[in-house]
């Protein structure tokens, strides 16, 4: 089986894509960058691949913008739009005597072509785990470079005025769990709903290494802490989820975002399994788009993400037939009905149930059949997060093999590969109780409704 291309998320036409690189907006469009193989489907020869779009749903592919060299993979990093319409990269050189260090690269035409600095690597430490480095900018001026020491589980960052000299100035962790490596750092200022505050965010990815890896493997999160002296502190005692899918990973924002909006793509896939996802010839998409900020929730700061969705006609059924390019919302009063579950059922018995339980008060996505089991031992079962609210509403975005499920108000989400197939999916809206909620469904193709309303079943 092959999973179809999906329609409004960035992928590439063919080969490998992992992690996005040098977000940025200048020219009036958004620059991805991202982890690509030019030379096959599958992990290596590591380059930044170049797409960009008007809008995060349409994207146009361009020539590769930093190739990999003889003994150097160019791994991830990041872009900063500088004064004078210069753009400066930096990103890191994986060389193959076991050196991992940090380079710098300028392109004067938006993007589309790179001069390496003579000078590279620019900032060594002679480590063989010094990895993607995320400029951002300071409020008052200046610039500071995240960086990981992956091994370490330590964020390590530098200070500059001018984007060319950096001075170290503190490092934060080790924090959390064991047995993984820190990866893709990045920081975002953001503001608290309904007030006029913000606060600093650190957002990071752990990858589990070692013999005995836990099995549920690559996932991000995210740390709410203050910004003192160059260095990102925080009392917090533990990395909080980000997302409680399993597909969502090194997620990264874009750098001079109109209104300074905190937008982030991140890859939608898991190392586990990356490398065996049946599509061809591409492998690897990133997430719609997500407007990041801050809401307080019973006296704790909740981070919250609001997709950017397609366009879409509507229409209302509690059972119906949609192409797998599809926006779903769902709402209903909780009180009037228990637990809701959405069955989206594809090719085969492949089946994905996403249950939104207020008594448990649990949101869970479950990914079925014989083409999940298939793909990777690993792969199948389901997934619970915590609901934070008790609102009857849920966005499902589906596009081919890619699920997001979004919930209370963008503050719990769940981001899934799925192997429902290229056919139309079925989508039935059951409740615990008799009343079944209407369904809105906004689709990008064609919708059908389906005779009669979905019978009433446990969820
Ligand atoms: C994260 C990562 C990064 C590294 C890149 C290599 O997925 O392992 O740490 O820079 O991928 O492709």
């Amino acid at each position: 089986m092959s999973l179809p291309r999906p329609r409004f998320h960035l992928t590439p036409s063919r080969n490998w894509m992992n992690d996005p690189n040098g977000l940025v907006f200048t020219g009036d469009r958004w620059h991805a960058f991202f982890q690509y193989n030019p030379e096959g489907n599958d992990w290596g020869n590591m380059s930044w691949g170049h797409a960009s779009s008007a809008d995060l749903l349409h994207w146009d592919e361009h020539p590769v913008a930093l190739p990999h060299r003889p003994r150097e993979q160019i791994f991830s990093g990041s872009v900063v739009a500088s004064p004078g319409d210069t753009l400066t990269a930096y990103y890191t050189s994986a060389y193959d005597r076991g050196i991992q260090a940090q380079s710098r690269a300028t392109s004067v035409d938006g993007g589309f072509t790179w001069t390496p600095d003579a000078a590279n690597p620019v900032l060594d430490r002679s480590s063989s785990d010094f990895r993607d480095p995320k400029v951002v900018r300071i409020p008052g001026g200046g610039w500071l470079m995240l960086t990981v020491e992956a091994v370490e589980r330590r964020v390590v960052f530098y200070a500059s005025d001018d984007l060319l000299a950096w001075r170290e100035a503190g490092s934060f962790g080790p924090l959390g769990p064991e047995g993984v490596v820190w990866e893709c750092p990045d920081l975002v200022h953001l503001p608290v709903e309904g007030t006029a505050e913000r606060a600093w965010v650190l957002l990071l990815s752990t990858n589990p290494v070692g013999d005995d890896a836990d099995p549920a493997g690559s996932a991000m999160h995210y740390v709410v802490g203050e910004l003192a002296g160059g260095v990102f502190r925080s009392d917090a005692t533990d990395l909080r989820p980000l997302d409680h899918g399993r597909d969502l990973y090194a997620g990264v924002t874009f750098d001079s975002a109109p209104g300074g909006a905190a937008v982030m793509l991140g890859w939608m896939s898991n190392w586990r399994y990356a490398h065996v996802v049946p599509t061809a010839p591409w492998r690897g998409a990133m997430s719609l788009a997500r407007t990041l900020g801050l809401r307080r929730i019973d006296g704790a700061l909740h981070l919250v993400q609001r997709p950017v969705l397609p366009p879409t006609a509507t229409g209302d059924a509690a059972l119906l037939t949609v192409e797998p390019h599809a926006v779903i919302e769902v709402a209903w009063d909780p009180a009037a009905t228990g637990a809701v579950r959405v069955r989206l059922t594809g090719e085969g018995d492949a089946t994905v149930d996403v249950v939104h339980d207020p008594g448990a008060r649990t949101l869970s996505v479950a990914r079925t059949g014989s083409a999940a089991e298939a793909l990777h031992p690993d792969f199948p079962g389901e997934r619970a997060a915590p609901l934070v609210g008790a609102a009857g509403a849920l966005t499902l975005v589906i596009d081919g093999p890619l699920l997001e499920v979004f919930a209370d108000d963008g503050a719990t989400v769940l981001s899934h590969l799925v192997t429902l197939g290229g056919g139309p999916l079925t989508v039935s809206v059951t409740a615990e109780t008799a009343v079944v909620p209407a369904v809105r469904v906004s689709a990008v193709g064609d919708i059908t409704a389906q005779e009669g309303p979905a019978a009433p079943a446990a969820a």
